[in-house]
């Protein structure tokens, strides 16, 4: 039930179809995209054009982290592009309401994310409509960040909101997750974990790039988690 999601932002660009394919086949189960605008955060990434690049190699679920503002006007093109799930920042949406209808819309999950310093208390009328909760565990951005321990109380903070729902939300986390603490986060409640230097970084020096060993390894320490 638990789920690995690799962050390309940490991939080698260069070969971003064979990374994708190649942390698949090691054992991954989402490919999480993140898009960067240089105005709500400061970095540039990638776009909807990638994101149909990779669609036609992989069957994986494409969970697109927008960090962009404004938000909705992109919604569309990610949806064409080929996204299963798009979340975006509450604080990059002026009606948040209408922006998880317009993911709903477009035939996509739909996820509100959490910077170290938004309150939760942006789900309160929403819960119905969020298929998925991001709690960003680093400042959004760059990839290779140190993980913010405060995200542990906020994650069972959602955990306990999630199941009071009733409804079947994912709780994923997002920066700094790596072996030594994955097993914490899943403590906390957390169901599917985004790795990015930990895990394309860990893969780096194979030729080609195999992630087998890291995968299995975040895997075991999961393991060890009682639910
Ligand atoms: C940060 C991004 C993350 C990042 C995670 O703004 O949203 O997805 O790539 O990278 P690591 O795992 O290296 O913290
Ligand atoms: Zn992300």
């Amino acid at each position: 039930m638990y789920k690995i999601a690799p962050s390309i932002l940490s991939a080698n660009f260069a070969k971003l179809g064979e990374e994708v394919i190649n942390v698949i086949a090691s054992g991954a189960d989402i490919i999480h995209f993140d898009v960067m605008d240089n105005h709500y955060v400061p970095n540039l990434t990638i776009g909807p054009l990638v994101c149909s690049a990779i669609r036609p190699i992989t069957q994986a679920v494409i969970d697109v982290h927008l960090m962009v503002k404004p938000v909705d006007r992109i919604i569309p093109d990610f949806a064409k592009a080929g996204a299963n799930i798009i979340s975006f920042h509450p604080e990059a949406s002026e009606h948040i309401d209408r922006t998880l209808s317009l993911i709903k819309e477009n035939g996509c999950k739909a996820g509100l994310v959490f910077n170290p310093g938004t309150p939760l208390s942006y789900l309160d009328h929403v819960m119905d409509k969020v298929d998925l909760i991001l709690i960003m565990s680093v400042n959004p951005g760059f990839g290779g960040q140190k993980f913010i321990p405060d995200a542990l109380n906020k994650l069972r903070t959602a955990r306990q909101k999630i199941n009071d729902s009733g409804r079947d939300i994912m709780l994923e986390i997002d920066g700094g997750v790596n072996i030594n603490n994955i097993a914490e986060i899943a403590a906390a409640g957390c169901d599917t974990f985004v790795a990015g230097s930990a895990l394309y970084g860990a893969g780096k020096d194979t030729d080609p790039h195999r992630y087998d060993s890291i995968i299995a390894a975040l895997r075991a320490e999961l393991a060890k988690v009682s639910k």
